[in-house]
């Protein structure tokens, strides 16, 4: 039976962005470095005189684009003849659960044929290893063993294991899985780990294995922006046309490289009716703005929404009154940030300690080190708002919700201009209306 969808002779070309957590964009742009590594790994995997490598990690704040170069990672290994297993956080609630689940898949990936498997050339058996069968060790300490053998048998042929959301991965199922995964492969299994999280994953790797980051080298991938060219290629190519330079300048502004918010502006601009491979225009991004603009706001009222239950609110408004006297996120110190803390724990049920944590942990605060100068060792790691511009968003939000609060974050440096404001009703102005650059520091020239 054919539905009268089949009938249609052309069907309508859909939008094909889709500005949404975890979704395969239409063009993955950029990322050429952390694929040219996992290129790497994988080749070492596929090469029977050579050791895999050891586990990689992509790591920043939502929306850079984690989940989908995960996604992308995963059917480019498939494409090359890989096993890809994704783990659920949800199968790996217990290090049991793991143990179970892992062995499963073992006797599964036992019964299928791998005659099409390219990595590798044959499937001769990983020295060392017993055959896995049947039921697992319940007791912890016969876990780990139960985990090698299910990881060496699924790491006969070239096996890539994939995390998402590692940094809510429990400790102690962690601390087993990145044990026995080392102790597999150092047993010859063929595995290629890939783990991914928040900024946080760095410190919850290392509650896990105190080696483990150290031990990463440069499988070690912080996301954050896209550069300007990776940023209009995320547009341009799924509606294979170019776009002209006043109007890069205009989607570089809106969007900051964020691939979120590229995403949105993509679909915007197809909405708005720009028809593809025609080269888009400076009007027809204006024309996108007002669609874009609702659906930025619409993200930032959820993360909002996140930093307030995650009780960060007074903390990230205290920061960005800071960055906004200083000329930028870039500008701050970390004894600016603890100060901006120490006023908003007056106003937070969390420790100054704590509130520097979350912020750093959510993302809010971020160092991308791919933005240092790779020729300067003791180059310093610049703060940024990881999620662009969010930073003035918390900012007005604060000052409308809070605003008898709002001028107690303030650092002293504000706080005397804003009571020169107040003695003067005449002249004053909106205080974050009157900042004409970025709290971020992002859009500065
Ligand atoms: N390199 C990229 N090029 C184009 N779009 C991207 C890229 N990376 C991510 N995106 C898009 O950005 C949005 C956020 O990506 P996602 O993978 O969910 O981020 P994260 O997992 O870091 O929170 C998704 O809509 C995704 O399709
Ligand atoms: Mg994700």
């Amino acid at each position: 039976m054919h539905s009268s969808m089949d009938k249609r002779k052309h069907p309508k070309k859909t939008n094909p962005f889709h500005p949404t957590s975890g979704a395969a964009p239409p063009y993955l742009a950029g990322r050429k470095e952390d694929l040219n590594v996992f290129q790497g790994c994988l080749d070492c995997m596929a090469d029977p005189n050579n050791a895999a490598n050891g586990p990689m990690v992509l790591f920043g704040p939502r929306g850079n684009g984690k989940t989908a170069l995960m996604r992308h990672m995963a059917s480019s290994a498939a494409v090359q003849g890989a096993q890809v297993v994704k783990l659920e956080i949800s199968e790996l609630k217990t290090p049991e659960k793991l143990a179970k689940h892992l062995t499963a898949l073992a006797n599964q990936s036992k019964s299928i044929s791998t005659s099409e498997t390219r990595l590798v050339g044959g499937t001769a058996g990983v020295p060392g290893f017993a055959a896995t069968e049947g039921s697992i060790e319940t007791h912890r300490e016969h876990l780990e063993p139960s985990l090698t053998r299910a990881l060496g048998t699924l790491g006969r042929k070239p096996c890539l294991i994939l995390i998402d959301e590692a940094h809510t991965l429990p400790l102690d199922t962690g601390r087993e899985l990145l044990n026995a995964e080392q102790s597999a492969r150092s047993r010859g299994a063929s595995l290629q780990l890939i783990l991914a999280g928040t900024p946080n994953l760095q410190d919850a790797l290392s509650d896990m294995n105190a080696t483990f980051w150290s031990r990463l080298d440069n499988r070690r991938r912080p996301l954050g922006l896209l550069p300007r060219a990776d940023s209009l290629d995320a547009i341009a190519k799924p509606m294979r046309t170019s776009i002209a330079d006043e109007a890069a300048d205009l989607i570089m502004k809106e969007t900051d490289g964020y691939p979120y918010f590229l995403q949105m502006m993509g679909r915007s601009l197809w909405d708005a009716g720009h028809p593809t491979r025609k080269p888009i225009t400076a009007d027809a991004v204006r024309q996108a703005i007002p669609d874009f603009a609702r659906s930025k706001s619409g993200y930032y009222i959820d993360r909002l929404r996140d930093l307030e239950r995650g009780d960060l609110l007074m903390a990230a408004c205290a920061v960005t009154e800071t960055a906004q006297a200083q000329g930028g996120f870039a500008a701050l110190t970390n004894s600016d940030i603890k100060a901006a803390c120490e006023r908003a724990s007056a106003h937070s049920q969390k420790t100054v300690p704590e509130l520097v944590d979350g912020l750093k942990y959510s993302g809010f605060l971020w160092a991308d080190e791919q933005s240092m100068d790779p020729m300067a060792p003791y180059a310093v790691r610049p703060w940024s708002c990881g999620i662009p511009t969010l930073s003035q968003a918390v900012s007005h939000e604060v000052c409308a919700q809070w605003p008898d609060v709002h001028p107690k974050l303030l650092p002293p440096e504000r706080r005397a201009e804003a009571n020169r404001e107040q003695a003067a009703p005449q002249s004053t102005v909106d205080a974050n209306g009157k900042v004409d650059q970025d709290a971020d520091g992002l859009k500065m020239p």
